[in-house]
């Protein structure tokens, strides 16, 4: 078949792919989410099952999605189509498409919303707020925030506006040199951070915590949990990796590059684990408390240690910038099939799409804000909201990425794409992909819609 070109261009090489798959991929999902959902699960045998959701599930899915996205080389949506009429004679598998469309936009309503408090951390830290923090202190740093919804919401508009702003100019491919410099930055503050806890925190409850596997039984709630947070870490199941790999060079390698993002990933989520549960356990915190724990240690960290406003200020600002890049990967798909299909220009699209988006956050930033007029539950929406992308949507993407790829295209043409031969990789690949994946993820489809007893 003759190849198909994107009509975006192409990223330069193999490592600018790697640099803009890793920047989507890193972000709030490994520093913010991973620590309080592991938290919540209980540590040790969720952490096992998190490890075994991304190897045997979120890779050979990530690896279907790249060749996907390469192959079809335009927007999810119109990728599907195509590859659909292709290989199977309807446009049906387009759905893919417009569920990651629609997934991506409600999973940034409040993804944009918890980088606002990162960012308005940034300058707690500056301004010295940390100086001497202690679990109480922390705890009042947050509800202070929390309770004063209109500056939640200006730090929300701004993020969001920012976001739209790179979108709109494509500006997005100059930020490939930032992650560049960025991505290793934020890596060397975890690794010295990761020093900090383990040193005059509770490492040895922490270790115990993380890594007794079998601290506890192992449910079909906690695969659900588990697989979700696996698929909204690497950012697999809603077509942000399939519009990047449009425009993926043709001789790069799909595995190793899938085995790349995936593995500094999981790397910087098990990071994040170790900087906050020896807090955690060494200043009496609540492991279960939920999404503020991140921002209730972290604050006691940057304010013992010296010169911790500045690095705590820096801190917090790359991952504004991490989430910036994952920001920019949720918005793509929506956009560029506005652009491809409906020939609106980036600007427009961007616009329109961020302001979709803003209306939507409204409700979150209500649900922590206790905005007395919505009287919406505290968190109720956000959790709502949070379990349907991460536990359903997310997954049943997946699910369908992996029956597109594993049962209705024809072998040659994943051969041909994945392009590593048809040895022992490509077998263990395909039958990860069309027997374990489909299994697992049914599963965890049925126990989300509560259709199972999973307990
Ligand atoms: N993986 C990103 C993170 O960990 C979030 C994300 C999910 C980005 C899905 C794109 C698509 O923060």
């Amino acid at each position: 078949m003759p190849r198909r070109q994107s009509i975006h261009g192409h990223w330069s090489s193999r490592l600018a792919f790697v640099l803009a798959a890793s920047g989507s991929a890193v972000g709030l999902g490994n520093i913010w989410r991973f620590p309080y959902i592991t938290g919540e699960q209980g540590g040790g045998a969720f952490v096992l099952v998190y490890l075994l959701c991304v190897a045997l599930v979120g890779l050979p899915v990530m690896m279907a999605e790249v060749l996907l996205g390469r192959r079809g080389r335009r927007n999810p949506i119109e990728s599907m189509r195509m590859l659909s009429e292709e290989e199977s004679g309807s446009g049906k598998w387009r759905l893919v498409g417009v569920l990651g469309v629609i997934t991506g936009l409600l999973i940034l309503s409040y993804y944009a919303v918890i980088a606002s408090w990162t960012l308005a951390y940034v300058v707690e830290a500056a301004r010295g707020a940390f100086t001497g923090a202690d679990a109480a202190t922390s705890r009042q740093l947050f509800e202070a925030l929390e309770k004063d919804p209109l500056r939640m919401l200006a730090w929300f508009t701004l993020f969001l506006a920012t976001a739209g702003w790179i979108v709109a100019r494509g500006v997005a491919a100059g930020l490939e040199r930032a992650v560049k410099l960025f991505m290793p930055l934020l890596l060397v503050l975890l690794l010295a951070l990761v020093g900090y806890s383990l040193t005059t925190g509770d490492a040895g409850a922490a270790f115990a915590f993380l890594f007794d596997f079998g601290s506890h039984a192992i449910d079909g709630q906690m695969l659900l949990v588990a697989m979700g947070q696996a698929f909204f870490a690497l950012s697999v199941g809603m077509g942000a990796l399939m519009a990047y790999a449009a425009y993926l060079p043709q001789q790069t390698s799909i595995g190793g590059t899938a085995v790349t993002v995936a593995a500094a990933n999981t790397v910087v989520s098990l990071l994040a684990g170790l900087i906050v549960f020896p807090l955690v356990f060494a200043h009496g915190l609540e492991a279960g408390q939920g999404p503020a724990l991140v921002f209730h240690t972290l604050p006691i960290a940057f304010g013992q240690i010296p010169g911790g406003g500045f690095v705590g200020a820096l801190f917090f600002l790359l991952l504004v910038f991490a989430a910036l890049m994952s920001t920019l990967a949720l918005l793509e798909p929506a956009v560029v099939w506005l652009v491809e299909q409906h020939d609106l220009r980036r600007g427009v699209a961007a616009f329109a799409v961020c302001g979709f988006v803003w209306l939507l956050g409204l409700a979150t930033v209500a649900s922590f804000g206790d905005v007395a007029l919505l009287r919406l539950p505290h968190g109720g929406w956000y959790d709502m909201i949070e379990h349907a992308t991460s536990n359903v949507l997310l997954p049943l993407g997946g699910l369908l990425i992996a029956l597109f790829a594993g049962w209705v295209m024809c072998k040659n043409s994943t051969v041909e794409e994945l392009d590593m031969g048809v040895g022992l990789r490509y077998d263990l690949w395909r039958m990860l992909l069309r027997f374990v994946a489909p299994l697992v993820l049914g599963f965890v489809l049925v126990c989300a819609l509560g259709l199972c007893d999973a307990r």
